[in-house]
């Protein structure tokens, strides 16, 4: 892919020069589709070298060939975030790789609409354990490596605005970021002094992902969810790519334990009725 059409494709990307992050290491958890795979192709053209997980090998496959052109050097490793010592052997092999991890992007998450007395135990389970116990995971095994970052380890964990309105029908994914936010702003005190920043961005329903597909477009709340952004429109995933990216560029040195909201401003205007 030349530039010039990456920018015709992609133009809010012309804000960042294209070595914003080069020589950087990110890892991103649900790497192969929707939001982060979004995030991985904006990290890709801004120079930073990947390693994408995900549990299904042919849909990392898939995702590694998509990012190709962008000449990034990209690890896959199938591997399911719930899994502690697979978790610990990701770390390992990134480091064994490449020498070291800069930026982790916890993003893998699981989600269903569910009415909560209909909800059962494992189902609840298997959403906290995705979301709240696999961030656990990866933020414990790659402290090490953040930790020698020469610029400063990132640690950028996906949560939804949801934390503090509550949601309805999807009570286990909002309890389980809840937790997410609260780790994030542990971590970002305790880790300061390691020069680990670690802050959460918050998207909005973004298009063309499996989370506006299945939790809102297939139960037919499409158009209600559209009337409940402030700006009347969907996001993108280069919104959340590039939010991302900010963070884990120099722009973000000085940003620790923040909730970067980026959702156009469906959070203010959410009724759910
Ligand atoms: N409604 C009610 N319960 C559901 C459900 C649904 N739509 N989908 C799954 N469950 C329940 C299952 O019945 C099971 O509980 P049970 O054993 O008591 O019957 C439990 O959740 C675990 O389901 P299972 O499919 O075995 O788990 P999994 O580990 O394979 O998958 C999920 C995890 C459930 C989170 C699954 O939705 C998933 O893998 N999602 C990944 C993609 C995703 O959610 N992306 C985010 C979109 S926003």
């Amino acid at each position: 892919m030349t530039r010039v059409s990456a920018e015709a494709a992609h133009p809010k990307r012309q804000v960042f020069s294209r070595d914003a992050l080069a020589g950087r290491v990110a890892l991103i958890t649900g790497g192969s589709s929707g939001i982060g795979l979004g995030i991985a192709d904006v990290f890709a053209d801004l120079g930073a070298n990947l390693v994408l997980t995900g549990r299904r090998p042919d849909k990392l496959e898939e995702a590694a060939e998509r990012l190709a052109p962008s000449g990034a050097r990209i690890l896959t490793i199938a591997s399911d975030v719930r899994d502690y010592a697979a978790t610990q052997g990701v770390i390992e092999r990134t480091v064994a790789e490449f020498g070291r991890l800069d930026v982790l992007v916890n993003n893998a998450a699981g989600n269903f609409n569910c009415p909560f007395e209909e909800m059962t135990p494992n189902g609840w389970r298997a959403v906290v354990d995705i979301d709240l116990n696999g961030t656990f995971n990866f933020c414990h095994t790659a402290f090490k490596a953040l930790k020698a970052s020469p610029y400063g380890g990132r640690i950028i964990n996906i949560s939804l605005a949801q934390v503090s309105s509550g949601w309805p029908g999807a009570a286990h994914a909002a309890s389980a970021k809840a937790g997410v936010t609260a780790l994030t702003r542990s971590l970002a005190v305790e880790w300061g002094p390691h020069g680990i920043r670690v802050n959460n961005v918050l998207p909005g329903p973004i298009e063309g992902t499996e989370g506006l597909r299945r939790l809102y477009e297939a139960r037919g709340e499409g158009e209600k969810e559209l009337n409940r952004m402030a700006l009347g429109h969907f996001g993108e995933t280069d919104d959340i790519g590039l939010s991302c990216a900010f963070l884990a560029s120099p722009a973000g040195d000085f940003i620790t334990g923040c909730d970067m909201t980026v959702d156009g401003g469906r959070w203010l205007k959410r009724s759910w009725t």
